[in-house]
């Protein structure tokens, strides 16, 4: 089978390798569909702590169970899957333990024709989504779902303000607190997502390239119990500003760096909370699942790559402009 492989000095190609079988309480996947991480991207840089070359990239995947290990029930065989990316978060759910690692680093990961997970990471897919809509729920959405239910304890009448909304796990976190009653506003640098934003029920839109858009957001919407963000940077103070009294910012990344500086007076004074996140224990990916399925939740799909056009789809995520995931099909 063809399998995107990390080898040396931080190359990533599509490479021949033999195809895997499952061991005792594993399945095999044949995989339907992959999505694209920021990991991926970040893996392939170089830009990333514990690289192993000749690991098979990729995190997520959807696709259909082919064989099944010892001990592992035959029910699985033929059906449609996703699959839970966490490995060995350990005991505590509040933060992942020490020997917890992400499918696709330091093991074999989707970007290949086949791939060999234990069956408890299997969850059957959910049935209103294809295969390459549930492509796009495993890392992302367990990101956003820990980022607005376990930190964020989103509920409705809430505001909430989520940056970057065409973010893989932003518009997640878009729709997922919306789907719990939120009034749910967005930044974006892209006039694109921006209405595609407001389409989707965002209560405002402000476009975070615009100089003044602090003071437009304070005059039109007012201040944010929550804001979710993953830019970081300096104008992770910006968001420090447009807080609630009693309200929590809550980022699960920093693409744009560390602040120069932290408006910590500012954050004292409003009692304010900074709360870092990381992917979700294994019990909220099956409640992630749930929730997409009980609100019908349509993950959007920014661009689709054929499997062999994997490399570009990596080096291509970082074309921001449109909303949502990318996607490999097989
Ligand atoms: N901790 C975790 O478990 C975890 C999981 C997944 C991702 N991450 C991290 O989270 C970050 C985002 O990941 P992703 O997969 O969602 O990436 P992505 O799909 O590439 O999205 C990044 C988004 O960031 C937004 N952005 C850029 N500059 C911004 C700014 N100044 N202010 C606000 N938003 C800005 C853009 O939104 P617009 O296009 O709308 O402008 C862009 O679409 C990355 O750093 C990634 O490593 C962490």
């Amino acid at each position: 089978m063809k399998a995107l492989i990390v080898g040396e000095n931080n190359t990533i190609a599509l490479t021949e390798m033999a195809e895997p079988h499952a061991g005792d309480g594993e399945v095999r996947v044949k995989l339907k569909a992959a999505a694209v991480n920021k990991r991926d991207y970040w893996i392939s840089a170089g830009k990333y702590p514990g690289i192993v070359p000749g690991v098979v990239l990729g995190s997520d995947g959807a696709g259909v169970v082919d064989e099944t290990g010892a001990g592992v029930r035959k029910t699985w065989l033929h059906k449609a899957v996703i699959i839970n990316p966490n490995i060995n978060w350990g005991p505590n759910p509040a933060v992942q333990g020490k020997t917890y690692t992400i499918l696709g680093m330091p093991t074999h990961g989707t970007f290949a024709g086949y791939v060999v997970v234990k069956a408890d990471r299997l969850q059957p897919m959910p049935t209103h989504l294809t295969f390459d809509e549930a492509a796009a729920l495993p890392l992302a959405a367990l990101t956003a779902y820990r980022a607005c239910f376990f930190h964020g304890q989103v509920n409705a009448g809430m505001k909430v303000l989520v940056s970057g909304f065409g973010g893989g796990v932003a518009h997640f976190a878009f729709m997922f607190a919306r789907a719990a009653g939120a009034a749910v506003a967005i930044t974006s640098g892209h006039e694109r997502n921006l209405v595609k934003a407001k389409e989707m029920g965002a209560t405002h839109a402000f476009n975070y390239r615009q100089q003044n858009w602090i003071e437009t957001a304070s005059m039109q919407a007012g201040g944010f119990d929550l804001i979710i963000d993953s830019a970081g940077g300096d104008p992770f103070n910006d968001l420090i500003h447009l807080l609630n009294p009693a309200g929590k910012i809550v980022f699960y990344g920093a693409s744009n760096g560390l602040p120069t500086h932290l408006d910590l007076y500012r954050l004292f004074w409003k009692q304010g909370t900074i709360q870092g996140s990381t992917m979700g224990n294994d019990e909220e990916f099956k409640a992630m699942v749930a929730f997409v399925e009980k609100h019908q939740i349509t993950p959007l799909i920014s661009r689709r790559y054929p499997f062999a056009q994997v490399e570009n789809a990596i080096k291509e995520m970082q074309k921001a402009g449109l909303p949502g995931k990318t996607i490999v099909v097989f």
